[in-house]
């Protein structure tokens, strides 16, 4: 569910025509529905609601300050992967014992400053960056919190470069090597080794998946109490799939009712770090269309956003759906294109062979679906301004970027005195 629909033929956000924001603020322009994020957060907590999670949003995913304001407001904590997003935790009030901080290549000024700012705990991605994090805390004398992320070896049935839970990949430590790291878990003395962790890997639609980690993760908790070793926190990570085109997702009830008997069989206090499901498709991006380009072999649908806007199609091949704002055409008038943004790549593209209705230059387009992976994965490739963003409260639109200039385009840059002639 979401609150971008069709009323009298024109796309609403909300209680805004899309069509008045474009024109307002320009184009490409992302759109978010403060009301869609927040009902997505809603449905998680209160499926899961008898074990009393902590939701951890994952920062990645979206990482503006309004949309981690609105949740964290509403009672997330935030999963983080870098110092940036601590700042940005930190910036919108996150509590530090509502943060979580995974990455296979956390840096020592990473680790430090989440040290000294207390967070909840750390997900630790091999036994070097453990003894490191251990050495970091033994140093500024303050014990931590962390958790082992475990690799279990599964098959999440996504995109391969967003599965993350298999053994050949770089993410976590296998079941052998950790349950030796807690057999001696003591040995780390500024180190409380009290949870585990594992995120299989992300837009994953069923949840056979899940269910089959979680399997293997309670067998795993079930063996290490039997050898005394007793654990506080069980983090199941993120990875919730969504609606994008033709897949069927399992909801949150019945994500809930799959794996709601395995977590309380573990006794422990469960964390999530959901992303996608929560922001994915509460956002849109608006753009516009600049020229038709009919050529002997296909017609290309020319707009002004591009790659460096939404890199998931070039990036995964991922569908978008993308619609006109006025939804007057019928299949009849529809016709086949493909639609390219303005970059100098031929993996510039938001949609290939694409059945769409009949279309004019100057027309607008949303292509939804942009709210997750969107904004937080752009560039400023061929030199071109970051996109606005906004966010929509019923009939009221608040600017929470501006659009980037040229001026910041060039911020950093400078041009040493030799090449002045200075
Ligand atoms: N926790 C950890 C440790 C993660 O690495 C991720 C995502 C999440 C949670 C959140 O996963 P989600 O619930 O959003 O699936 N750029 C890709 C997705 C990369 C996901 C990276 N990790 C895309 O656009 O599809």
């Amino acid at each position: 569910m979401h609150e971008f629909k069709y009323k009298n033929n024109q796309l609403y956000c909300e209680e805004i025509k899309v069509q008045d924001l474009a024109e307002r603020f320009d184009t490409p322009l992302y759109v978010y529905s403060y009301h869609t994020l927040i009902d997505h957060f809603q449905k998680l907590k209160t499926a899961f609601h008898s074990i009393n999670p902590l939701i951890c949003y994952s920062v990645k995913a979206n990482s503006n300050l309004a949309i981690l304001k609105a949740l964290v407001d509403k009672g997330a904590g935030l999963d983080i992967v870098s110092g940036g997003e601590l700042f940005r935790a930190i910036r919108v009030g996150c509590p530090a014992q509502k943060i979580v901080y995974a990455s296979v290549g956390k840096t020592d000024r990473e680790i430090e400053e989440a040290i000294k700012r207390g967070i909840l705990f750390f997900n630790v991605e091999s036994l070097p960056e453990l003894e490191n994090i251990n050495c970091i805390a033994t140093r500024l004398n303050k014990v931590t919190n962390a958790a082992i992320r475990i690799n279990p070896d599964v098959e999440p049935k996504t995109h391969k470069f967003i599965t993350t839970g298999k053994l050949t990949n770089k993410f976590g430590i296998d079941f052998a090597t950790a349950r030796k790291i807690l057999l001696v878990r003591d040995k780390f003395s500024y180190l409380n080794i009290c949870g585990l962790h594992i995120h299989i890997g992300s837009q994953i639609t069923e949840s056979a998946p899940f269910v089959s980690a979680i399997k293997k993760m309670v067998r795993f908790i079930n063996n290490l109490k039997k050898i005394g070793i007793r654990l506080e926190y069980l983090n199941i990570g993120g990875g919730l799939g969504i609606i994008y085109d033709k897949e069927n997702p399992q909801t949150a009830k019945e994500f809930a009712k799959k794996i709601l008997p395995l977590l309380k069989k573990t006794e422990l206090k469960i964390i999530m770090e959901p992303g996608r499901f929560i922001v994915g498709n509460a956002g849109i991006l608006v753009t516009k269309i600049l020229y038709i380009k009919v050529t002997a072999r296909k017609k290309f649908v020319i707009v002004d956003a591009g790659m460096n806007d939404l890199i998931r199609p070039a990036l995964y091949d991922a569908h978008h759906q993308i619609l006109p704002l006025h939804n007057q055409s019928t299949i009849h008038n529809s016709e086949k294109a493909d639609i390219v943004g303005p970059i100098c790549e031929s993996a510039d593209f938001f949609a290939k062979e694409r059945l769409i209705p009949k279309v004019r230059e100057g027309d607008y387009l949303a292509i939804m679906g942009a709210g997750a992976y969107g904004f937080s994965m752009s560039s400023n490739y061929n030199s071109r301004c970051r996109a606005k963003e906004v966010m929509v409260v019923k009939d009221k639109a608040f600017v929470i970027r501006k659009r980037e200039t040229q001026e910041d385009l060039i911020h950093n840059e400078i041009i040493p005195p030799f090449l002045l002639g200075i």
